[in-house]
């Protein structure tokens, strides 16, 4: 019975796969909504895919975190992620480190991987830099930890923000290394953006991220809490000979155009050049724009709060099929690499 049940698993399981995930270092914001989980959404309603949509969990202890409030902080993301409409029904959610082949591949990955191409990676840089007090090995391995979460699943698409563009480039040369070394056993995957791939911050420079105190606005944020924080987004004067293309005006019209549309953002423009924008009211309809679009996942999110039995069970679903093909896998490279 057990078996038969593998069998229809796997079966089913041939569709091309798609991978992704968001670390619970905090609730989602716009950033990973327009970047990334609306990327999700658009591929779990294809066919011919099958999606496994991930809070990975084990990435999210490589920088400063509360142990005691951490899986409180996984739930949430499973709500925003619930809430903006992944459906059990299209795709699989699962919690990273309960399936646990995504570790053992990850070493295995590790032996094939110079130590100099990840001492390159931006991200990695970056991480270091925010946190130079807290440089740990988990840190390190955590781009070989984000290949083998995608390649555990032979996944051909993954959809993430242009910020994870080096790490799918690097899991796509890991991929290459280990077929060359040991016979063809992953595909190269590629990366899946939506046109908001890149969110900016609110507070004039750099991407939105949950990092960077001011710079993001929560799915969960009511309108008051949005209005409040556009109010901190730095302007200027409101008009001049050339709009800027970077700043704080700059972020805005960028949020203009994600959240109200091209002729908006186009029309501030030309208020620019002439007249000049009085930003009151631009960050006015803003803030209604956005609350537009987060009012109905904030409602879909009170059901799943509300049914957390329900929540559970989605979870286990994915964590039983995720370890059935991760399982699979995993037997096939230690076949390859000689290990068994
Ligand atoms: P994380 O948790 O930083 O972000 C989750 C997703 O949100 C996207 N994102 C953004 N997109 C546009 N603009 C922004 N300002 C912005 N901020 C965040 C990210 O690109 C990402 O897609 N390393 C990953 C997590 C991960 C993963 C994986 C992703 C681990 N294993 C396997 C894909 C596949 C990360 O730190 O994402």
């Amino acid at each position: 019975m057990e078996n038969n049940k593998q069998s229809l698993i796997l079966a089913q399981a041939r569709n091309k796969k798609v991978f992704s995930g968001s670390r619970p270092t905090g609730r989602l914001h716009l950033g990973n909504y327009l970047g990334a989980v609306k990327g999700y959404l658009a591929l779990q309603d294809r066919p011919d895919l099958d999606c496994i949509y991930s809070v990975v969990d084990l990435h999210g202890i490589t920088t400063p975190y509360d142990s005691k409030t951490y899986q409180g902080q996984i739930r949430e993301v499973v709500l925003d992620y619930l809430g903006c409409g992944l459906d059990p029904q299209k795709c699989h959610l699962m919690i990273q480190s309960q399936v646990p082949e995504h570790i053992e591949l990850a070493y295995l990955l590790g032996t094939i991987y110079p130590v100099s191409r990840v001492e390159q990676l931006p991200t990695y840089k970056e991480k270091r830099a925010e946190n130079p007090d807290y440089l740990n090995v988990g840190l390190f391995y955590y781009p070989i930890l984000m290949a083998a979460d995608i390649l555990i699943y032979k996944s051909e698409l993954v959809p993430v923000g242009k910020d994870q563009l080096p790490h799918i480039e690097l899991t796509r040369e890991v991929a290459r290394k280990f077929n060359s070394m040991f016979g063809e056993v992953f595909p190269e995957p590629e990366s899946y953006e939506t046109n908001g791939t890149y969110v900016p911050s609110l507070i004039g420079s750099g991407k939105m991220s949950k990092s960077v105190e001011g710079s993001y606005i929560n799915l969960t944020d009511s309108l008051e809490e949005i209005k409040k924080k556009l109010a901190g987004a730095p302007t200027d004067s409101g008009k001049g000979d050339k709009v800027p293309e970077e700043g704080g005006v700059a972020n805005l019209l960028t949020l203009v155009e994600l959240f109200e549309g091209k002729e908006e953002k186009e029309g501030l423009e030309g208020k620019y050049l002439g007249d000049g924008i009085k930003y009151s009211e631009l960050k006015e309809n803003l803030a209604n724009a956005i609350y537009k679009e987060l009012q109905p996942i904030q409602e879909k999110r009170k059901y799943y709060e509300e049914h957390l039995e329900e929540v559970k069970g989605i979870l286990e679903e994915g964590r039983g099929y995720c370890s059935i093909i991760a399982k699979e896998t995993l037997r096939e490279v230690k076949r390859a690499m000689g290990l068994v």
